[in-house]
């Protein structure tokens, strides 16, 4: 079973920020690399599921005309709304995936440190979801934790191999660490990606 809303209601009631999301050296490298490995420099609308407070929201919304960011825990979409309420290309909303999924096609979808919650029936229909809703020429990233967690119903690396194992899904970056992978992935429908440089007429 994926992990459910019970348990991410309990860690919020326990701390305003239970990741260090704005206190650790280690997260803000880790977004600081997930918002550089994204192969454009401005994105259209794109889809945050899972945002908890809405810190890597900010980061994504500097590169971002739209974006939706969903959280399933009520508290923590509530302190997300509250604090990215300066910007009005944001929308915040309440709600769970995969049982729910926006309308309209993505040019970026961002699925950061929220996988391994998902049982095999959920990860399946997320990256269906994913991969249906993205745009031609979309991006996808994925950034996941590698180390053992109890609470999770699988490992990062696991999510990573569901996600490479997908014939509609081209990998064009990956990031390993001891710590964290970060890919990130194009739609296989119209040929091979163009790189970051054929797409600047470098190559
Ligand atoms: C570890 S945090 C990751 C936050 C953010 N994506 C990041 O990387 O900075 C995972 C967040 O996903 C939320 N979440 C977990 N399962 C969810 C689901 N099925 N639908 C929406 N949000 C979910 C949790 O409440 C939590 O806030």
């Amino acid at each position: 079973m994926s992990v459910g809303d019970a348990y991410f209601d309990a860690v919020y009631a326990g701390s305003q920020d239970p990741w260090g999301f704005r206190t650790r050296w280690y997260e803000q490298r880790k977004r600081d690399l997930t918002l550089s490995s994204l192969p454009r420099e401005r994105y259209a609308r794109a889809f945050e599921p899972g945002c908890a407070i809405g810190v890597l929201t900010r980061g994504l919304a500097a590169r971002c005309d739209e974006i939706l960011a969903w959280e399933g825990a009520p508290e923590a979409a509530a302190r997300a709304r509250a604090d990215l309420a300066d910007l009005p290309h944001v929308e915040v909303t309440r709600a769970r995936v995969p049982d729910a999924w926006p309308q309209g096609a993505f040019d970026l979808v961002v699925l950061s440190e929220l996988l391994y919650y998902f049982d095999d029936r959920d990860l399946e229909t997320l990256l269906k979801q994913t991969v249906d809703s993205l745009a031609a020429e979309g991006t996808l990233v994925a950034v996941h934790w590698r180390h053992p967690v109890e609470d999770h119903v699988r490992s990062g690396d696991d999510v990573h191999r569901w996600a490479s194992a997908r014939t509609d899904l081209v990998r064009t970056v990956q990031h390993e660490e001891r710590d964290f992978l970060l890919q990130v992935y194009e739609g296989a429908g119209a040929g091979p990606p163009r790189s970051v440089a054929e797409r600047e007429g470098l190559v």
